[in-house]
């Protein structure tokens, strides 16, 4: 499948060269290519541009994006060139204000709802933020066990197609239901990072796993 990351940082760096590995095709996009000039000398398979060529080279367009920088990638990516496009949301509204980490919202909303208000002809799917970046493309040998990925979505076919694509990389994929179910998966990051600090951040291996006994198969 032709993936566009959008946002060259941590994440979107590892999703574009690991992605190539299970037989996508990727292309990041960055505010700034010049920064990438040895990262693309290492990774000849991911093609680098803007924003903008990122998602319109895409089937699926991955944000890979810090949620207070969400709404400037969107004016660069350009909304038209994400409609009717499935559109994954990883980012964790997360502010550091006080010192410790905590959620920018929640309880009433959530960025997974923000980013599908933001792009109401895309399908938006929350997934992939519940996790370390490390275990992105490999959970079962980086977590270990059989760790799931919460999803939550408006659209079955989209989220068909995401939890298609996770389950390529190792996931089992757990639908929550819509969108407005991103309010429960965004802070199940926080639990993660303050699990972290308790540490000493020496792992970015954790993971969960939703125990229901009723369901006899992953969604
Ligand atoms: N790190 C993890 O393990 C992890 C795990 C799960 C989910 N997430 C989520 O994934 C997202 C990316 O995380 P990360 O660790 O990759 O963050 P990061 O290293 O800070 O990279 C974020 C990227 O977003 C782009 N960006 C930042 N501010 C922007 C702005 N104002 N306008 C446009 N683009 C902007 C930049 O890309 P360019 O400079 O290339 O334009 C930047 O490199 C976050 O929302 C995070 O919550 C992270």
């Amino acid at each position: 499948m032709n993936i566009g990351i959008v946002g060259s940082g941590n994440v979107g760096k590892h999703l574009a060269a690991g992605l190539t590995r299970f037989g996508h095709h990727t292309f990041l996009g960055t505010r700034d290519a010049t920064k990438l000039t040895e990262y693309t000398a290492t990774h000849p398979n991911v093609t680098v541009g803007t924003y903008a060529s990122a998602a319109q080279f895409a089937e699926l367009v991955i944000l890979a994006i810090n949620f207070d920088g969400m709404t400037s990638a969107l004016e660069l990516i350009g909304t038209e060139n994400l409609a009717e496009k499935v559109v994954i949301d990883t980012s964790n509204p997360l502010e550091f204000s006080s010192g410790k980490p905590a959620l920018s919202l929640g309880w009433n909303t959530s960025a997974g709802e923000s980013v599908q208000r933001w792009l109401p002809q895309s399908q938006v799917v929350k997934a992939l933020s519940a996790c370390g970046r490390n275990s992105m493309l490999n959970p079962k040998s980086a977590i270990g066990g059989d760790p799931e990925m919460p999803i939550a979505g408006d659209s079955p076919e989209a989220k068909q197609r995401v939890g298609d694509m996770l389950t390529g990389l190792g996931w089992t994929v757990v639908d929550l239901g819509d969108i407005t179910l991103s309010r429960l998966i965004e802070p199940l990051t926080l639990i993660g990072i303050l699990d972290n600090f308790r540490t000493g951040w020496q792992k970015d291996t954790q993971g969960w796993k939703f125990i229901n006994l009723a369901r006899s198969s992953p969604v």
